[in-house]
C-alpha cells in the first residue's frame, strides 16, 4: 500500500497534542473510543496526548434540543490541535430545528478537503485497488438551500447547487498535491459538465486551470470521467484510478461505491482537512443495525486517527498504527462479521494495539 504524505501542519514545536472526541451517535460511541485506545499506544511517538471528550449528533439533539453544541465548536476552535468525528444518526425525514453537526462543523472549522485513501485489504480484495477520493467538502448541495412550495400540479421541491471558483481552486489543488506525491501521479476529475455545464463546467474549468498555474503540476497526467459511468469504471476496472476528485455529492457517492470494492464501509478512513485545523472520521454512517452489538469494525475509526496524526506531521506514528492494522487484517484470524470474521469490536481493537 502505497501511503500518500498528506501536506502536513507544522509540528515542531508542539509540546502536546490536544485532541477534541466527537463520538456522536450510534456505532461512533464504539469506533472513536477504539482509536483513542491506538493513538495512546503510540507513547511517546507523539507529544502529551490530551483527549476532551465533546458531544454533538442527533442524540444530543433530542436532549437538548442542539445538535452541536456552541461549546464544542468553540473548545474545538480555541483548546484542540485536531479531532476525531465518529458519525451521526440523521433522520430521512425533516426534523425541525435539526441539522447535521458534521456538515455544519465541516464549514464552520473550514475543512474544505475530505481525503478518502479507499485501499484493498490484501486477503479480502478480488482486484486491486488504491486510489484517494477527495471530495470538496463545502459546497455543492450540502449548502441545504431547500425550499418546498406548492405548484399548479401539487408540490414542488427545490434545491440550490453552489459551487464556487473558489472551493473548487482549492480542493483541486489539494488533488493536484496529493497526485504529485503518489507514484502514478494520476489525476481523474469527476464532473457531469455535459447536463450541468454551469455548475459543473466551473467545478471542471476551475479544477483544470490548477495544474496551467502552477508548473510543479505538469507531471501529473490528468483525465476526466463523468460521474455515471465513473461508478461504472469503478466495479469494472478500479485499478485505473489513482486519484479522483469530485464535488460534494458525488465524493460522497463514490467514496462509499468504492469501499464495497475492498470489502466493508467499515475499514474506509478520512480526513476533513483545512489549512490550519484536521478532522478524523470513518467514512460509514452510524449503522442503526448493528449497533449496541458490538461488533462494529473500528478499524476505519482506527485508521482516521492514523490520516489525521499523518497530517499534522507525525508520520512514523501513522505508519505504526496502519502497520498494526495490516497485520492484523492480513493474519485474518480477528475480523469483525462485516469482513467475514466473528470477532467483536474489542477484539480487533486489542489486537491493533497489542501490534502498535
Ligand atoms: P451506514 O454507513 O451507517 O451503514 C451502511 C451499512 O454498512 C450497514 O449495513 C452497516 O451495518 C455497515 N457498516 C457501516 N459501518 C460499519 C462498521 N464500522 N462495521 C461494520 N459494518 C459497518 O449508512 P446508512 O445505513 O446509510 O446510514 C445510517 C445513518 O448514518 C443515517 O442516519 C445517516 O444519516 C448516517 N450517516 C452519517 C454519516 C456521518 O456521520 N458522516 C455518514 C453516512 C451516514
Ligand atoms: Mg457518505
Amino acid at each position: 500500500m502505497f501511503r500518500t504524505p498528506i501536506r502536513s501542519m507544522a509540528t515542531a514545536a508542539r509540546k502536546s497534542l490536544t485532541i477534541g472526541l466527537i463520538p456522536a451517535d450510534g456505532i461512533g460511541k464504539e469506533v472513536i473510543p477504539a482509536a483513542r485506545t491506538a493513538i495512546e499506544a503510540l507513547g511517546s511517538d507523539i507529544p502529551n496526548p490530551k483527549f476532551i471528550d465533546l458531544i454533538a449528533g442527533f442524540e444530543t439533539f433530542t436532549r437538548t434540543g442542539v445538535a452541536l453544541p456552541e461549546e464544542t465548536v468553540e473548545v474545538l476552535k480555541n483548546d484542540c490541535d485536531c479531532a476525531l468525528f465518529g458519525s451521526v444518526s440523521s433522520p430521512s425525514r425533516k426534523v425541525v430545528g435539526y441539522s447535521s453537526p458534521i456538515v455544519a462543523l465541516r464549514k464552520i472549522l473550514d475543512l474544505y478537503a475530505n481525503i478518502r485513501p479507499v485501499v484493498s485489504v490484501c486477503i479480502l480484495s478480488l482486484v486491486h485497488v488504491d486510489m484517494i477520493v477527495v471530495r470538496e467538502n463545502t459546497e455543492c448541495l450540502y449548502v441545504k438551500q431547500e425550499q418546498q412550495t406548492f405548484g399548479e400540479h401539487g408540490k414542488e421541491a427545490r434545491a440550490t447547487r453552489l459551487i464556487t471558483e473558489r472551493a473548487s481552486t482549492r480542493i483541486g489543488k489539494m488533488a493536484f498535491e496529493l497526485a504529485l506525491a503518489r507514484p502514478r501521479k494520476h489525476l481523474t476529475v469527476i464532473h457531469k459538465s455535459n447536463v450541468l455545464s454551469v455548475t459543473d463546467g466551473l467545478f471542471r474549468e476551475s479544477v483544470r486551470a490548477v495544474q496551467t498555474k502552477d508548473s510543479r503540476f505538469e507531471a501529473v497526467t490528468v483525465a476526466e470521467q463523468l460521474v455515471d459511468s465513473a461508478v461504472y469504471r469503478l466495479f469494472r476496472e478500479p485499478q485505473i484510478y489513482d486519484v479522483m476528485v469530485a464535488p460534494n455529492l458525488y465524493g460522497d457517492i463514490l467514496s462509499d461505491a468504492a469501499a464495497a470494492l475492498v470489502g466493508s464501509l467499515g475499514v474506509v478512513p478520512s480526513v476533513n482537512a483545512g489549512d490550519t485545523f484536521v478532522m478524523g472520521e470513518p467514512v460509514h454512517g452510524s449503522a442503526p443495525d448493528i449497533f449496541g452489538q458490538g461488533i462494529a469494525n473500528p478499524v476505519a475509526s482506527i485508521r482516521s486517527a492514523a490520516l489525521m496524526l499523518r497530517h499534522l506531521g507525525y508520520t512514523e506514528a501513522a505508519h505504526r498504527i496502519d502497520n498494526a492494522v495490516d497485520s492484523v487484517l492480513r493474519e485474518g484470524q480477528l475480523l469483525t462479521p462485516d469482513l467475514g470474521g466473528t470477532a467483536k469490536t474489542q477484539e480487533v481493537t486489542d489486537a491493533i494495539v497489542k501490534r502498535i
